[in-house]
């Protein structure tokens, strides 16, 4: 069996049906459609309004597009692999419906500039729905935190145990990097938006296009300048992988601290059975299949960016069908981000619970206030690495006995070096050492809460 043919007479015989099936592309980017049908209709009325086509004519292919849009969104729109791709099955079905004129669409656009336009409506629309999630995330984190400034938890660097600090200050860090994402998105967003319609196959065309008025009716900012520029650049696309790509760094961090956290070793929280699962063979078990999945997901996006710097990277000006191979990666990368956001944003909200008990033990059992004896001493003058240096033996001696610094006597204190006094307990207290952190950004609960405020202001600006 071979295929009807698409294009023009200059071919005599049909594809290949594996052929055809290779080289289509209607089983994905029919994810389109809904944009196809507004950026069509926004060209059919810049036709209409330059007169390339009658007013006439223009509102019949409005009228039928509008149509085409009532039967998908009815489920009755379903073209197969001989319409090739969403442009061609599109119009093919308006000149059913409208008859002759609808082979008039078509006049002053090629394929190249329709897809470049269709891919960034599309894009668009879905930054907007992931900068509104990443405000949905960060305010979970916020609520969390705001409950969180005095209840503490072990800060670490090299998973080592460092210093305490308020789980505040903790989940106000992925505060920040959510900020940054959805930043980084909005800037994204401005070169999205520029307008590639009416740049052709290449290099414009003859018809007495209006490109600004295209542009503005679909709401976009501008035209693109250069048409091979327009038709050619998936720039927009990487960028939007690459802050993908970020933002998946950010929650896999995260998902890689519950799930650490929720270890029977660490058993900084409990997993709440909403969002937890067990084990088909071993019944005590409660795992956190949330966060790692999040942490499984990350690796496809990545993923998607190298493949789409791969793609573009040998490719000569202006179109090349390798192009075609943009959408899958970004349709898969929008679903993963969005799944991804909003399983963490649950997670956050209901599926943790911070064992406060354990928290206080696990920040009272350990050497992390070390900091603070020799910061103890270098305020009563002491050079600081003489201090440090003390400590350092204080914290050997005390291992090798069996004690914490909280358990040393004043006299064992004095016998160290004469500078201590009773206050040297106070100052130890992990609270204590939590609060004096109160450099600017630090983990001081007075700086905690100042950063709260100012994250609650930064976040009700928009
Ligand atoms: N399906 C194509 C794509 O996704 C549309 C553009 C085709 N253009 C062409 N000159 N063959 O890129």
């Amino acid at each position: 069996m071979t295929e009807q043919k698409t294009w023009s007479q200059r071919f005599e015989g049909a594809l290949h049906p594996a052929i055809a099936r290779f080289n289509a592309s209607i089983s994905f980017d029919i994810q389109l459609i809904e944009y196809d049908l507004t950026g069509s209709m926004a060209h059919a009325k810049m036709l209409g309004k330059t007169g390339i086509i009658s007013l006439d004519e223009a509102d019949k292919l409005i009228k039928g597009l509008e149509q085409i849009r009532q039967e998908h969104r009815q489920g009755l729109f379903k073209p197969g692999i001989d319409a090739e791709d969403v442009h061609f099955a599109v119009e093919r079905r308006l000149t059913e419906l409208v008859g002759d004129v609808g082979k008039k669409l078509h006049t002053a656009r090629s394929r190249n500039d329709q897809v470049g336009t269709d891919t960034r409506l599309y894009l668009r629309d879905q930054i907007q729905q992931i900068r509104q999630q990443i405000r949905d995330f960060q305010s979970v984190l916020l609520e969390l935190a705001d409950r969180h400034v005095e209840t503490l938890i072990p800060g670490y660097t090299h998973l080592q145990r460092a210093q305490p600090i308020s789980l505040a200050h903790h989940l106000m860090a992925y505060f920040e990097m959510a900020q940054r994402d959805w930043d980084r998105l909005g800037e994204i967003y401005q070169r999205v938006d520029i307008c590639p319609l009416g740049a052709g196959a290449l290099a414009g065309t003859t018809f007495p296009i209006d490109r600004h008025f295209s542009a503005q009716e679909l709401g976009f900012s501008r035209p693109y300048n250069n048409s091979l520029d327009a038709v050619s650049d998936r720039d927009f696309a990487i960028e939007f992988l690459c802050a993908s790509s970020l933002i998946l760094v950010h929650l896999s961090r995260l998902s890689e601290e519950v799930i650490l956290w929720a270890s029977q070793e660490f058993s900084f929280i409990t997993l709440t059975d909403s969002c937890a699962t067990g084990s088909s063979i071993m019944p005590q078990k409660k795992n956190p299949d949330v966060p790692e999945l999040v942490r499984g997901k990350t690796g496809r996006v990545f993923g998607h960016l190298q493949g789409m710097l791969v793609l573009m990277k040998g490719l000569p000006l202006a179109y090349n069908k390798d192009l075609q191979e943009d959408k899958e990666s970004l349709f898969d990368a929008v679903k993963t981000v969005k799944s991804c956001l909003e399983a963490m944003t649950i997670l956050m909200s209901e599926g943790i619970q911070f064992r406060e008990q354990r928290l206080a033990e696990a920040v009272a059992e350990d050497f992390s206030n070390a900091t603070d004896v020799a910061d103890y001493l270098a305020a009563k003058g002491v050079p600081f690495r003489e201090a440090y240096n003390l400590v350092g033996k204080v914290v050997k001696t005390s291992l090798s006995a069996g004690k914490l610094l909280k358990d040393l006597t004043l006299e064992e204190w004095k016998a160290l070096h004469p500078a201590f006094e009773t206050d040297i307990y106070a100052a130890i207290a992990p609270k204590q050492v939590v609060s004096a952190r109160n450099s600017y950004g630090g983990t001081g609960f007075e700086q905690v809460r100042q950063a709260l405020t100012e994250a609650k202001i930064r976040f009700k600006q928009g």
